[in-house]
């Protein structure tokens, strides 16, 4: 059984396995030269011999326990065929949503659309590089894909006061975006992902009288799907205040921190498997604070099934030596 698998089914503690968050990404070289070469992010995505290749870059370089297939969560509003672009120097864009045009797509048409994930994931479950190791699909969790696709842009700060209020469109949607995240996980799992991780990167914006409906309910709904299928699945809520509550109602095999929290407190809270937490910025420092701070966590969780990874994605600016180093220091633990 591969290391992560091990800590999460039989709550193992001895070994601490690791991987990062975006670690197929912009950091890297030998992705920025591929980067470069395709201007357009979604069809790269797209592109089985070159997804495949960069989502094995880390792994040629590092030790880490699994990978993360190299696409987006935006490639679901892609595959329900609103546009998303990337725009240098500022992100997503995303097109006109067209409610009637949503209500037509059948998923025969969406798992065609997105086939060419499916079949990139099939072929790295199949490269011997990912032996023994994890294979990590994806989706961004309802909320977060419903706030991309309303508000056609990253939110950063402030969601607007008024993002709420057309109801009508907001039912319909959720509905829609559940449907189709539950095939897009199917067609991950069937064609080779061993764990599945839900990014619900905007979950912090919202007040606590609003997360049953937008988070709670339909998250459940979808980790339950996840676990029919016999496969683990990790919830990343980004930003929410309140953890223990939000494992407590969705309970879902794993929970990835981020490095507001404070991983004492939440391993006090919680028995279920805990992932990451270290802040990002920790690796644009020096190896000798970043040990510090990596055995801060590695120490706090040395009794508690505990996979290694980030509070949010590798930055840019990071120096993969960096990155070996924190994963020799966490194999060597
Ligand atoms: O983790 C990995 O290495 C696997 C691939 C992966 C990407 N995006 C590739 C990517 C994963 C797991 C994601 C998840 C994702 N995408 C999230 C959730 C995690 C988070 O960061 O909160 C979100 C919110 C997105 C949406 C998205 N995609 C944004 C906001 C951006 C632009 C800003 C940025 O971080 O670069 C992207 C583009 C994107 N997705 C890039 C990569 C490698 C950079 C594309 C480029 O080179 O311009």
């Amino acid at each position: 059984m591969s290391p992560i698998l091990d800590c999460i089914k039989n709550k193992n503690t001895t070994t601490k396995p690791i991987w990062l968050m975006r670690q197929a990404g912009r950091y890297l070289p030998e992705f920025k030269e591929i980067r470069i070469k395709n201007p357009d992010f979604i069809k790269l995505c797209l592109n089985k011999n070159l997804a495949q290749e960069i989502t094995l870059q880390p792994l040629k370089r590092f030790k880490l326990d699994a990978a993360i297939i190299f696409s987006d969560i935006l490639i679901l509003p892609y595959g329900l065929n609103q546009d998303v672009k990337f725009i240098k120097n500022f992100g997503p864009m995303l097109g006109d949503l067209n409610i009637k045009n949503l209500n037509k797509i059948n998923s025969v048409e969406f798992s065609n659309k997105l086939r060419p994930v499916y079949e990139t994931l099939k072929k790295i479950s199949k490269n011997k590089l990912i032996k023994e190791k994890d294979l990590i699909g994806f989706i961004g969790a309802p909320w977060t894909i419903l706030v991309y696709m309303m508000n056609k842009k990253s939110p950063k700060k402030n969601l607007s006061k008024d993002f709420l209020k057309d109801k009508f469109i907001i039912d319909q949607l959720l509905i829609i975006i559940e449907k189709f995240l539950k095939i897009h996980i199917y067609n991950q799992i069937q064609n080779g992902a061993t764990i599945i991780q839900i990014f619900d990167s905007w979950a912090g914006l919202l007040e606590e009288k609003d997360l049953n409906k937008y988070i709670y309910e339909p998250t459940l709904r979808i980790v339950n799907y996840v676990k029919s299928l016999n496969v683990p699945v990790i919830c990343f809520p980004r930003g929410i205040k309140n953890y223990r509550r939000y494992c407590e109602v969705v309970n879902p095999d794993v929970i990835n921190i981020d490095y507001e929290v404070d991983p004492k407190k939440i391993r006090e809270e919680i028995n279920i498997t805990i992932q990451g937490g270290l802040n990002p910025k920790i690796l644009l420092t020096d190896q000798e604070n970043l040990k510090k701070q990596a055995l801060k966590y590695l120490d706090i969780f040395k009794e508690h099934p505990y996979i290694f990874n980030l509070g949010h994605g590798v930055l840019p600016e990071t120096d993969p030596n960096m990155i070996g180093y924190l994963v020799n220091l966490v194999k060597d633990y």
